[in-house]
C-alpha cells in the first residue's frame, strides 16, 4: 500500500476511519473514468457502452457478494447501511405482531436500533436492549439487530461469537441482523453467520451514499419490495406484478459510480489490508495515551478504537482545537446513544485507524497532547 494514494496524508493525520474512511486515487480515477467515458444509465443500456455498464455493475454485485461468502442474487445496491437497516425493518413488518420480541444490542448504532423501535411502535413488538444477547434470546424473539464489531466500546472484550449467536438465533427461529458497517473493514464477515448484512461503501474505501442490504435467498423470497418504482415490475394496473429476482429491490436509476466506486474499494481493501494492522495501532494508541497523566482512557485494551477525555477539557473542544491543526478525530457520542446515556458518558473523543494509519500519525497525536497545556483556541 502506497500512503500516496491518499493525498490528503501529506499534510494531514486522518484518525476517523470509522466514521468514513479516505478513498484511494485508484477508486477516485475509476469513478472518474465512469463519468468521462461511460455514464450510462442501466436503464438505458442498448449501445456498447451500456454493456459496459451492466458489466461493471454484475462484476460489483460479484465482488461485494464474495466479501461476505454471499452471492450476487441476494446483494441490493442502497444509499448505505442507513438505508439498508431502515429498508429490512419495513420489509420485516409483514413478519411481526403484537407480542413478539426485538432484540438489539445495547451496543448498537442508532442506525440498527432506531428503525426497530419504530417498527416496535407500528406492530406492538417489545423492544429489549441486551448487553448480553444469547442470554435474552428466547422463542418469542423475532429479530436479533447486532453489529459483529460496533463503532465505539467493547470490541473485543466480551466479543460475542457470531457463531455461537446465529446458533442460538436459529434454535428460537428468530432472524439476526448484522450492522456490518465497521466489521467489514475489521474482521471476516459472512453471510452464513448471520440473515441479514449491511454496510456501506463510505468506511470500506470507496464512495459516499452507496452501500448494500445483503439477505439469504431463502428469506429474501419472501419478502416484497418497499420501495418501488423503475425498473422493478414486469407490469401493473390494479394489481403489481413485480420482477422475479433482485431488482425488484433496487427501484429507480442505479448510483453506478457509487456501486462502481465502491468494488474498487473493496477490491483496494482486499489487496493490502489484512487487518492485524489495525488491532496493533489500537493497543499501541491505548499504551501511549495511557501515560499521559491528563488522559482519561474510556475504551479498554484490546478494543478497535480507542476512546478518551482530557481531564477539564470538552471531548468537542479537544477536537475542535486538533482539527484546526490537521488531526482529524471525531467526538461525541458516535452515534451509540443509547449506549452512551446508559453507562453515563456525556461523550469521548474517538481514535480510529484505517489501512493507511501507521505509527508516526499516533505518535504526533500523542505529543501534541502531551505538549498542549490549554486545548481551546483563542477567539
Ligand atoms: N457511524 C459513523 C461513526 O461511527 C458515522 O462515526
Amino acid at each position: 500500500m502506497n500512503r500516496k494514494d491518499f493525498p490528503l496524508l501529506k499534510d494531514t493525520i486522518f484518525l476517523d476511519s470509522a466514521a468514513g474512511s479516505l478513498k484511494p486515487l485508484p477508486v477516485l480515477d475509476e469513478i472518474m473514468e465512469y463519468y468521462k467515458e461511460y455514464p450510462i444509465n442501466t436503464h438505458s443500456v442498448d449501445s456498447l457502452l451500456g454493456a459496459k455498464v451492466m458489466k461493471k455493475i454484475i462484476d460489483a454485485k460479484k465482488t461485494v457478494a464474495n466479501l461476505v461468502d454471499a452471492s450476487s442474487n441476494e446483494v441490493i445496491f442502497t444509499s448505505g447501511t442507513t438505508d439498508s437497516i431502515n429498508r429490512a425493518a419495513l420489509m420485516f413488518e409483514a413478519f411481526i405482531k403484537k407480542g413478539d420480541k426485538i432484540i438489539l444490542s445495547a451496543y448498537n448504532h442508532s442506525s440498527n436500533s432506531l428503525p426497530w423501535i419504530l417498527l416496535a411502535q407500528r406492530t406492538g413488538a417489545e423492544i429489549v436492549h441486551s448487553y448480553n444477547l444469547i442470554n435474552d434470546i428466547d422463542k418469542k424473539t423475532k429479530i436479533v439487530a447486532y453489529s459483529q464489531v460496533n463503532n465505539t466500546l467493547n470490541n473485543l472484550k466480551n466479543k460475542i461469537n457470531p457463531v455461537e449467536l446465529y446458533d442460538k438465533v436459529k434454535e428460537n427461529g428468530a432472524i439476526l441482523i448484522n450492522d456490518a458497517a465497521q466489521a467489514v473493514v475489521t474482521e471476516n464477515v459472512s453471510l452464513n453467520e448471520s440473515d441479514v448484512i449491511a454496510f456501506s461503501g463510505t468506511k470500506t474505501y470507496g464512495p459516499t451514499g452507496i452501500g448494500v442490504l445483503i439477505i439469504k435467498k431463502e428469506l429474501l423470497s419472501l419478502l416484497k419490495p418497499v420501495i418501488v418504482g423503475g425498473g422493478t415490475v414486469i407490469d401493473y394496473d390494479k394489481e403489481i406484478h413485480f420482477k422475479d429476482g433482485i431488482s425488484k429491490f433496487e427501484a429507480g436509476s442505479l448510483n453506478v459510480a457509487g456501486i462502481i466506486g465502491m468494488a474498487a474499494g473493496i477490491r483496494y481493501m482486499k489487496k493490502y489490508d489484512n487487518f492485524e494492522k489495525k488491532k496493533i495501532w489500537a493497543e499501541y494508541a491505548h499504551d501511549q495515551l495511557s501515560k499521559l497523566k491528563k488522559v482519561e482512557i474510556i475504551s479498554q485494551k484490546g478494543d478497535y478504537n480507542v476512546h478518551f477525555r482530557i481531564k477539564n477539557y470538552e471531548p468537542q473542544d479537544v477536537v475542535s482545537f486538533l482539527g484546526h491543526r490537521n488531526i482529524i478525530l471525531r467526538a461525541g457520542k458516535h452515534c451509540a446513544t443509547y449506549l452512551f446515556n446508559n453507562m453515563k458518558i456525556i461523550s469521548s473523543i474517538r481514535i480510529s485507524f484505517g489501512l493507511y494509519t501507521n505509527k508516526e500519525d499516533i505518535d504526533k497525536l500523542v505529543k501534541l497532547i502531551e505538549n498542549t497545556e490549554v486545548f481551546i483556541d483563542a477567539v
